[in-house]
């Protein structure tokens, strides 16, 4: 499906409308809205916006579209951002809040994960109603970086990713998992990065970010500076 690209006025504010214009489509059409969560800079203060609107959060679930490989409290995890600019603050049920385990072998964790997203949905495979996706100036998205193995992964849903560039693991969301999405929409608000998108957009590029592509749900992109 053709890519919906909107160039924002307000990018906080326009990006918060369209996580809660989802969330309330998905309480009425299924009961619950299950919204992943991208990690990065980009989204926190989309995410303190977020906590300000009045949403039903126990019918929220919470997922994380990629972790970094290190405990909970480390200043790199994204589930510490995700605490720290939305979660500690909304009466969201601790259940609703699936993290991915940095702190234990990524493999492990990786599998965990997955089996926790099909526990969590009993109708069938999970599939999100909205994936938040941030872009690196490298063209990766989530943590699936150029050139690394979690690129070329057609059937598990979540992976363990060795990535040489940060000299780290990390467990991310597969191409699988994001194009079964709902709605997938990434968020863009960082000066430096027109040069990648031109590409992107241009159709030829061979960025990660540029593979995402739903199969049957929308894709947006939400571009601020
Ligand atoms: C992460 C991410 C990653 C991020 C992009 C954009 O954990 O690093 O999920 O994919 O979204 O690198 O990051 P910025 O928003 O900081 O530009």
């Amino acid at each position: 499906m053709k890519p919906d690209v909107r160039h924002a006025i307000d990018f906080v504010t326009e990006a918060t409308d369209l996580i809660e214009t989802a969330a309330l489509a998905a309480f009425e059409a299924r009961g619950e809205f299950r919204l992943a969560l991208s990690g990065g800079n980009t989204p926190k203060p989309v995410f303190e916006a977020l906590a300000q609107r009045p949403l039903d959060w126990s019918r929220v679930i919470i997922t994380f579209g990629d972790e970094r490989c290190v405990p909970p409290d480390d200043e790199r995890s994204n589930y510490l951002m995700a605490c720290r600019t939305l979660l500690d603050a909304v009466p969201i049920p601790p259940e609703n809040v699936l993290r991915m385990k940095g702190e234990i072998d990524p493999a492990t964790a990786a599998a965990e994960y997955e089996a926790a997203l099909h526990e969590r949905s009993p109708e069938g495979a999970f599939r999100h109603d909205l994936i938040l996706l941030g872009m690196g100036p490298d063209g990766h998205t989530a943590s699936l970086f150029p050139g690394t193995p979690a690129l070329e992964e057609r059937s598990r849903l979540v992976v363990e990713n060795y990535v040489p560039q940060q000299k780290m693991n990390r467990i991310t969301f597969t191409y699988p998992l994001i194009d079964a999405a709902r709605h997938v929409c990434f968020l863009v608000n960082s000066a430096g990065k027109d040069a990648i998108l031109e590409e992107v957009f241009s159709g030829t590029s061979d960025y990660p970010c540029a593979a995402v592509n739903p199969t049957d749900g929308r894709l947006t992109w939400l571009l601020g500076a």
